[in-house]
């Protein structure tokens, strides 16, 4: 079986739209693989209650309990670890790692940010992007490096930005989106559809295609 580790910090509507996508397509027999744990470094955070009703096992390492990055990352990948991972997703898991850590899991760490990369980097995004009066929002999924949000990009969803919009009606659009993208760009990860190779996601064209949404609703 193909392990999947889920960080998470909050909410985690992101696992769940993974978790049910894993659910209603069976991965577990068609993928052989299967969500094995859930981490927040946020004990209060959401989605670690939705992970045990579902019967996933979950940890909590929270990062005000350590007293440098260093050491709870080392925790961090102490309990990853155990759990013997092949694919490692953040979702909105809000820690930067260092470089240490995502060396230590080289090519196997995914991450979902709300914009279309390059554009709109780090925090505050679809704010910064209606400021920016641009057309297209969106979401990107791409493997995670030790630069911020500058991994190589697996997939995309371009959603539209209406005048109406703010950052809120912009962000749920977003989010809907993140939902499907993010669920089809894991199975594609797992099931090796999708690879990292000298800082590119390489995959075929009918991948490239099923990883590539465009919403204008
Ligand atoms: C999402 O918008 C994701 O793109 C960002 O943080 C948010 C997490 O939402 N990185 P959730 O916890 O998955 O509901």
């Amino acid at each position: 079986m193909k392990n999947i580790v889920v960080l998470i910090s909050g909410r985690g509507s992101n696992f769940v739209a993974i978790q049910e996508t894993a659910l209603r397509e069976n991965w577990a027999q068609t993928l052989g693989a299967k969500i094995a744990l859930v981490v927040s470094n946020r004990p209060d955070a959401k989605g670690l209650g939705l992970a045990e009703g579902y019967g996933i096992e979950t940890a909590v390492i929270d990062h005000k309990a350590y007293a440098t990055r260093e050491a709870f990352e080392e925790e961090l990948a102490r309990v990853v670890d155990r759990a013997q991972p092949d694919l490692i997703v953040l979702a909105g898991f809000m820690r930067i790692l260092t470089e240490q850590f995502v060396n230590r899991f080289a090519g196997k760490i995914i991450n979902i940010h709300p914009a279309l990369l390059p554009s709109f980097k780090g925090l505050d995004t679809h704010q910064r992007a209606l400021d920016a009066g641009v057309r297209m929002a969106g979401t990107t999924v791409h493997y995670v490096t030790p630069a911020l949000d500058s991994g190589a990009i697996i997939a995309q969803a371009a959603v539209i930005a209406l005048p109406s919009d703010d950052a809120h009606t912009l962000a749920d659009r977003v989010l809907e989106f993140e939902h499907k993208l993010y669920a089809r760009a894991v199975k594609a990860c797992v099931s090796g559809r999708v690879r990292c190779v000298n800082d590119r996601a390489v995959m075929d064209d009918d991948t490239a295609r099923e990883l590539t949404l465009f919403g204008n609703v």
